[in-house]
C-alpha cells in the first residue's frame, strides 16, 4: 500500500519531517492550525485550519485516504494530540507522535518547575521583575493579574494592543540562536524567564542563555497526553512507515 501521510505541524521538527518526505517522494500533506499569518512554506501540499474536532478529523482522514498520521505538534498542543488519538482509533489509521525529550535542568540552571500556566501566573507574585514571557500570544491575558512586572514578548506576527499593562514586544520568528537570545536578554535587562518545557532544539536557546546569564526560569511542565507510539526523528518515522507495510514509492 502506498502511504499517504498527514503531518500535524507547527514545530521545527514537523518542517524537518516534511523535507524528508518530499526528498523521498512519499505522499504527505502538512497541516497547520493557522495561528500565524504567514506560516512557513512547506515542500509538500499544505492545508490550514482546524478539522472541526474529532468528528471533523475522522471525516478528513476518510475523505482523503490518509493511511498514517504523524502528530508533530508542539508538546503543549494537547487538544490536537488528543483528537488525533481518538480519530485514528476510530478510523484504524496508524498514528505516531514525533516527540522530543523534555529539557532537563543542567548545572547552573535556576529553575522553578510549575504544573501549568495558572501555576506560572501564581509564581510571578512578588516584586517587580523584567520578565521574558516566552509563551506565544494565546495565554497573555492571564498574566494581567501580575501587573507589577515589565513583560518582554517575542511574537511571530505584528499585533494591536495586548492585554498586559506594561510590555515590550519584539516581532521575530524562530528558531533563535544562543547568541540571539543572549543579546535579547541583555538588551532588555531580563531577570526572569517564563517558558514551557518544549524540549528539542528549536526553542532551547533562551534556556541556555538564562543559564549563562544566571537568570531564573519558571519552567512549565508538559500536559499529560494519552499513550501513543512515540518516535524521535525522521529516521524513526521512515522505519515506522516501513514496518507498517507501506511502499515508500522510490
Ligand atoms: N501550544 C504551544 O505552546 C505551541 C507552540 C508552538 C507551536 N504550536 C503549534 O501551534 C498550533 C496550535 O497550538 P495549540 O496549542 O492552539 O493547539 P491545541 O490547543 O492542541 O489545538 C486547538 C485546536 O486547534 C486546531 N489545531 C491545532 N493544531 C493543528 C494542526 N497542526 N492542524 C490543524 N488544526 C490544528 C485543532 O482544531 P480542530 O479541533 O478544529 O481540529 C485543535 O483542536 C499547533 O499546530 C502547534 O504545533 C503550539
Amino acid at each position: 500500500m502506498t502511504p499517504t501521510l498527514l503531518i500535524l505541524g507547527g514545530t521545527t521538527e514537523a518542517s524537518a519531517l516534511a523535507r524528508v518526505m518530499a526528498d523521498r517522494g512519499i505522499a504527505a500533506v502538512f497541516s497547520y492550525a493557522g495561528r500565524t499569518e504567514q506560516p512557513r512554506k512547506q515542500p509538500i501540499p499544505l492545508r490550514v485550519g482546524g478539522f472541526g474536532g474529532v468528528d471533523g478529523l475522522v471525516r478528513y482522514l476518510r475523505d482523503t485516504g490518509i493511511t498514517h498520521v504523524v502528530d508533530a505538534t508542539h508538546p503543549f498542543a494537547a487538544q490536537m494530540s488528543r483528537n488525533a488519538v481518538a480519530a485514528c482509533r476510530a478510523t484504524g489509521v496508524e498514528l505516531a507522535a514525533l516527540t522530543r525529550a523534555a529539557w532537563q535542568p543542567q548545572p547552573g540552571d535556576i529553575w522553578r518547575n510549575v504544573a501549568d500556566i495558572e501555576a506560572a501566573v501564581a509564581a510571578l507574585s512578588g516584586p517587580r521583575r523584567r520578565v521574558l514571557l516566552a509563551l506565544g500570544r494565546m495565554h497573555l491575558a492571564r498574566f494581567a493579574v501580575q501587573p507589577q512586572h515589565h513583560y518582554l514578548l517575542r511574537l511571530v506576527d505584528e499585533h494591536g494592543a495586548l492585554p498586559l499593562p506594561e510590555y515590550t514586544s519584539v516581532i521575530a520568528r524562530g528558531p533563535f540562536t544562543f547568541a540571539d537570545d543572549m543579546e535579547l536578554m541583555r538588551q532588555y535587562d531580563i531577570d526572569l524567564v517564563v517558558s514551557k518545557n518544549a524540549g528539542g532544539n528549536g526553542a532551547r536557546a533562551k534556556i541556555d542563555a538564562a543559564r549563562a546569564l544566571k537568570v531564573p526560569v519558571i519552567m512549565i511542565d508538559r500536559p499529560a497526553l494519552p499513550a501513543r507510539l512515540e518516535l524521535f526523528g525522521p529516521d524513526q518515522v521512515l522505519d515506522w512507515l516501513d514496518h507498517s507495510g507501506t511502499d515508500r514509492g522510490v
